[in-house]
């Protein structure tokens, strides 16, 4: 060590006693940084059969569930909490006559329904809204929700969440209600059309929370006989907001994404990280050169600003994704960016 070095390096430690930093000391870290940022997690796929087989030994294990919350969330290997580094999901499973007890947080969520059943329902602020499979219901920030299973069989769905965010920027809170389940409204979003709402209360207490599969296949089955969509993600649709014409959420947006028999995407990265479901099909997500396979009902993490494709492998069958992405976030804070390799 030089003279010159010595001194700087006593320097930085007199004043880092006083809590302080100097930028010769932080700035050889952004030079690194080279074009862009690190990815915050790691690609990874959680089995549908062994989440399904875990959540089924709650029953022996759990047998009363406080408010029977039967959910295995979805950790990346690469973090110490959540599925992303902004996203949390996981499946959550609940038997014949149970319920999961009616409470409010901070925090957005949907639910996206894997299976379904009649008299099974999830009231969000008094609107009941029954859960076929992949139905898609939203319990927005501070919504008042509970779930209920009238049917005879197990239940199951995806749970997505932007806890993560709002565990990094310390902005948590969570109500229980003071009754296991809570009131429906006698008029309410859906008994007219999304166009119309009553002046008084706040439009977000009049928003449309279910949106089901029976209408939305049907328009993505049609789009995907026009031909392979976008070269980056095939043909892909967005759940919007009736009333606004936007994202879902302030913080999540949803999607439904089908790739031809045999469709391989081009190499493409985005600022955004992202959570997909398998609704149908098998395929392979590679994320720079390591492909990871995933059948029906997988769930996957994509994380953010890494090179990838989708490839559907069948020589017959479609693949059928639901993805959740942080990408309203990323955006509202300017900071969206994407790429598309050269071919
Ligand atoms: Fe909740």
């Amino acid at each position: 060590m030089t003279e010159e070095n010595g001194a700087l390096a006593a320097f930085n430690t007199r004043v880092a006693e006083d809590h302080l930093v100097g930028n010769w000391v932080i700035e050889p870290h952004l030079v690194t940084l080279g074009d862009g940022p690190k990815p915050a997690c790691a690609p990874h796929v959680w089995n549908w059969k062994t989440v399904r087989d875990h959540l089924l030994q709650t029953f022996s294990i759990l047998p009363d569930t406080e408010g029977a919350r039967r959910v295995l969330t979805f950790l990346n290997p690469a973090l110490p909490r959540g599925t992303t580094h902004t996203l949390s999901s996981g499946i959550q499973l609940i038997g014949p006559g149970e319920i999961a007890t009616a409470h409010n947080h901070s925090m957005n969520a949907l639910r996206f329904v894997i299976e379904g059943a009649p008299k099974l329902e999830t009231v969000v602020n008094g609107v009941p809204c029954p859960m076929d499979n992949y139905d898609l219901i939203l319990t927005p920030s501070y919504s008042l929700h509970d779930h209920y299973n009238g049917s005879a069989g197990n239940v199951s769905w995806l749970d997505v969440l932007d806890v993560t965010l709002y565990a990094r920027l310390n902005q948590m809170f969570f109500s229980p209600h003071e009754q296991p389940r809570q009131a429906h409204r006698n008029v309410m979003p859906g008994d007219g059309p999304a166009w119309l709402r009553p002046r008084w209360g706040e439009p977000q207490d009049w928003v449309q929370y279910r949106f089901p599969w029976s209408e939305t296949y049907p328009l993505l089955k049609k789009m995907a006989s026009q031909g392979p969509g976008t070269p980056t993600n095939g043909v892909m649709l967005e759940y919007t907001n009736p009333m606004t014409g936007g994202s879902l959420f302030p913080t999540m947006s949803c999607t439904l994404q089908w790739l031809h028999p045999g469709q391989t995407t081009r190499r493409y990265r985005r600022t955004t990280s992202s959570i997909y479901f398998v609704i149908q099909g098998h395929g392979t997500l590679t994320v720079d050169d390591k492909a990871l396979s995933w059948g029906q009902h997988d769930t996957f993490a994509l994380p953010n600003w890494v090179w990838h494709t989708f490839a559907n492998p069948s020589k017959s069958e479609p693949t059928i994704l639901f993805g959740v992405h942080d990408e309203p976030a990323i955006r509202a804070l300017s900071m969206y960016r994407d790429q598309v390799a050269e071919a």
